[in-house]
């Protein structure tokens, strides 16, 4: 297309600048030039050779665009992508733990290097983007609407970490809507995989303990955590409507990236998250699932010591 347009545009300059150039006004020549009004073969040959330029263009962009429609053939990974106001959910349905569940994560996408990954995307609420401008292009999430995007990192982009960012106003956080892709070799993928499968473990003593008791009367409202108690039985606690805190320890950041994830940083999230990111948790309404942030529980200094040591002891 720039070879084609690159084509027309020298030639109509240079047409132009000779009518200009020998057909100018000249000093003591005032003579009226020749007054002509259609000429059919030329009004025909301006439209046909446009038209079948554009012929020209449409046809192989069309056969290119449906093959970008494709789904993707072989060995694929596959992560279910969901927007919410304001974070990122990440669900690979074909890693699943012993119970059939799959691997949940929020925030940060692990992504295998050398392999081709598709996301499938969706919107829990209002129509978020997926931006991550080194990885590929933008993609709208919309709800009630699967849209798909694919990529296939080279292998030696393994170690690269690349933030993204919502590309589309979903209101009041879309500014902090943001995320961490990890390319890795398919070495660590699998370790991280495996490590992301295993369930957290119920502390029985410690300030951890009394943590539990917090998370399960309180984060539990939101959160979502996959759970083994001392006879090894395991057991899902709390609702899905915010990012599930099984590996919270294992994350980089908070907060989808507002923060950095230190027990410093967590304990001020904890005692007031709308401090550190515009959310709006008084608009929350449980009974349509409709979560707009995490509101302040007035938790003590006590309170707030033994969540972060309960979550940032869940790796
Ligand atoms: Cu989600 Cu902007």
């Amino acid at each position: 297309m720039l070879v084609l347009a690159i084509i027309v545009f020298v030639v109509v300059e240079l047409a132009l600048a000779v009518a200009i150039f020998r057909f100018r006004k000249r000093k003591g020549d005032d003579r009226e030039p020749k007054q002509t009004h259609g000429n059919t073969a030329l009004e025909i040959t301006w439209t046909v050779i446009p038209a079948l330029i554009l012929v020209g263009i449409t046809v192989p962009t069309m056969m290119v665009l449906f093959e970008l429609r494709e789904p993707p053939e072989g060995d694929v990974i596959t992560v279910n992508v969901t927007g919410h106001q304001w974070w990122w959910e990440f669900e690979y349905p074909d890693i699943v733990d012993a119970q059939g569940r799959p691997l949940t994560t929020a925030n940060e996408l692990h992504i295998p290097v050398g392999k081709t990954t598709e996301l499938k995307m969706n919107s829990a609420d209002v129509i978020h983007s997926f931006w991550v401008p080194p990885l590929a292009g933008k993609r709208d999430l919309v709800p009630g609407r699967e849209t798909s995007i694919q990529f296939t990192p080279d292998v030696d982009r393994a170690g690269e970490e690349i933030p993204g960012q919502c590309a589309e106003f979903c209101g009041l956080g879309h500014a902090d809507m943001r995320m961490l892709v990890f390319l890795e070799t398919e070495a660590d993928f699998e370790a991280w995989a495996q490590q992301q499968l295993e369930p957290a473990t119920i502390p029985t003593e410690g300030p951890e303990a009394a943590g539990f008791e917090i998370f399960t009367a309180l984060c539990a409202a939101c959160h979502q955590a996959v759970v083994k108690d001392q006879d090894g039985v395991v057991s899902v606690i709390g609702e899905a409507l915010a990012p599930d805190l099984t590996h919270f320890g294992s994350r980089s950041s908070l907060g989808a990236r507002v923060l950095d994830n230190t027990p410093e940083h967590l304990a001020q999230w904890i005692d007031n998250p709308s401090d550190i990111k515009g959310m709006a948790p008084e608009l929350n309404d449980f009974e349509k699932g409709r979560i707009l942030g995490m509101p302040d529980y007035g938790l003590g200094e006590e309170e707030i010591r033994a969540l972060v040591a309960l979550l940032e002891g869940w790796k």
